[in-house]
């Protein structure tokens, strides 16, 4: 059955588009695996002509881990762990429309989303999505080992608060004003990926705050750096949605930008994003050798 699947890169730093497989159908436990390596290897992972129903895009999610409630965003009616991606004709902001990594001001954030188009505009709305591996790699052995040594706080407070963009502007989203309710939560400013062993940076210009320990304006002159560094082009690539295609991307080694340039048009779409197995459990299902990818 896995033998089935066709891969084919679509960029040098990142993504792979997979054909022969129907993401709605219940899939075998080699499928599973055989998606999982693909995408911790691609970093994201892209089907077309797809059609699942919220049940089994929740069914098909929860094979890769427990799936996320937003502690912020409300959930579909009936299907909480679904978040509907709506942007109205009349709507300005669009939700995830700057470079980000999904959840990262969670004390365990997710380790990805499984993103799925039901209606697009005639033009325009694609996603972008950087390596945040390669951002690694390309950086000299000096700034690595400086960047080893330190770990960045991140939390939903800009984001998600009165004055945020999540928050205002928008009609066909239930998004919660997160003032006064949101923690700040400190990782590691360079991750290894628990699957691959792959360094990658940590940070991202939606939910970083400030380098644990130093000051707001220190912060800034290196992240300022490391935000410029970590979208150049050549380590990113962009996936142009059509009805019924599905994105699933790595939040531990991937940022993404939802283009906004569709005004007066309608996109909708559905996401599961995947929180990590709890502290031991789902460990070995996690484990993949280097050997398979
Ligand atoms: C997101 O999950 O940030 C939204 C991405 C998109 O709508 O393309």
């Amino acid at each position: 059955m896995a033998q089935a699947l066709k891969i084919r890169r679509v960029a040098g730093a990142l993504g792979a588009e997979i054909s022969g497989v129907n993401l709605g159908q219940e899939l075998s436990d080699g499928v599973i695996t055989a998606l999982r390596q693909a995408l911790v290897q691609h970093q994201v992972i892209f089907f077309r002509d797809q059609q699942m129903t919220p049940a089994q895009q929740v069914a098909f999610g929860a094979r890769f881990g427990p799936l996320n409630i937003h502690p912020y965003v409300a959930g579909m009616a009936g299907q909480p762990e679904i978040m509907e991606i709506i942007k109205e004709p009349q709507d300005k902001v669009n939700f995830g429309g700057g470079w980000h990594s999904d959840m990262s001001f969670l004390e365990r954030p997710a380790i990805g989303s499984i993103l799925y188009a039901l209606e697009i505009p005639e033009y325009g709305g694609d996603t972008l999505f950087a390596s945040q591996a390669a951002a690694y790699d390309a950086l000299s052995p000096g700034l690595k080992q400086t960047l080893a040594t330190l770990s960045a706080v991140h939390s939903a407070s800009r984001e998600y608060s009165a004055a945020g963009q999540s928050t205002q502007k928008r009609s066909s989203m239930s998004v919660a004003e997160a003032d006064g309710m949101v923690g700040e939560y400190v990782h590691p400013l360079v991750l290894t990926h628990p699957e691959s062993g792959r360094k990658a940076l940590y940070v991202n210009p939606a939910f970083t705050l400030r380098i644990e320990g130093w000051s707001k304006r220190e912060s800034k002159a290196l992240l300022d750096f490391l935000f410029e560094h970590s979208r150049y082009e050549a380590f990113t690539c962009r996936f142009a949605w059509a009805k019924g295609s599905v994105a699933f991307w790595d939040n531990r080694s991937v940022w993404h930008f939802a283009l906004n340039d569709y005004p007066g048009q309608r996109r909708h779409m559905r996401r599961v994003t995947v929180d990590p197995w709890p502290e031991g459990a789902g460990a070995a299902a996690e484990r993949v050798s280097e050997a398979a990818l």
